[in-house]
């Protein structure tokens, strides 16, 4: 048997190492993190504050990629949609399920598609900040932000901090909280065991 140095030596890895595993279950972006940093230097430019990570908008922007996703780039799509002609999903109360969301908490939000061949960085963010997307890029009312990709297709979602577009799950509880709870527990436990084992 290991000697109880070598033991909680361990234990004390396995607590670095655990929560960072539980907390980080998404895959890094790099289309996503650049246009966040280009559309937050854009709202810098215009004098309004920068807009922060809406987990439940990206998780929506996410379902609408999928739908985009395969879709050829055309004239009339993405950011050249002509208002009132936007494509019409009808599963789209599946997407808000699958979200924990309801048609409520989105409203005031704005869900904006943009097609872009390989999704080049720069052409992909002139595509929101120099189309008809700029009236909404800025928006004073927008405060959050949640961006996806699929293929040749960004979708990025705004949200507000108020109740009718804050993108707040009908549990009031998203699963990022009770992730970081379920390994604050774990912590403590193992804590608990080193303090016995010593
Ligand atoms: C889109 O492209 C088609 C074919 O190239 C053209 O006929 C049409 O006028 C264009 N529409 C717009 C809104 O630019
Ligand atoms: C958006 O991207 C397309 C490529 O699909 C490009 O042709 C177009 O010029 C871009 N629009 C803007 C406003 O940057
Ligand atoms: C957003 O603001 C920029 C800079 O002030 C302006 O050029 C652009 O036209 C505005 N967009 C809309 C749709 O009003
Ligand atoms: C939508 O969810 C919000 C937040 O949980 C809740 O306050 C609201 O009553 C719900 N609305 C509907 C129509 O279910």
């Amino acid at each position: 048997m290991a000697s109880p140095l070598s033991f909680s030596t361990l234990i004390t890895i396995l607590i670095i190492i655990i929560p960072a595993l539980l907390q980080c279950p998404v895959r890094s972006d790099d289309t996503g993190d650049q246009l966040l940093k280009g559309i937050n230097s854009y709202r810098t430019t215009q004098n309004l504050s920068p807009l922060t990570e809406n987990k439940n908008a990206a998780c929506l922007a996410e379902q609408i990629a999928e739908q985009f996703k395969g879709q050829a780039c055309s004239n009339t799509t993405g950011d050249d949609t002509v208002p009132g002609t936007e494509q019409q999903f009808p599963n789209f109360p599946d997407f808000l399920d699958q979200c924990h969301l309801n048609a409520s908490v989105i409203r005031d939000g704005t869900i904006m598609p943009a097609c872009v061949p390989g999704l080049e960085p720069n052409l992909l963010l002139s595509n929101f900040t120099k189309s008809q997307y700029s009236e909404y890029l800025n928006g004073t009312q927008f405060t959050g932000i949640g961006i996806a990709d699929e293929g040749n297709w960004a979708v990025v979602v705004l949200s507000t901090n108020t109740p009718t577009g804050n993108y707040a799950t009908v549990s009031g509880n998203d699963s990022s909280s009770s992730v970081a709870l379920r390994s604050s527990l774990l912590l403590l436990m193992l804590g608990l065991l080193i303090v016995l084992l010593n």
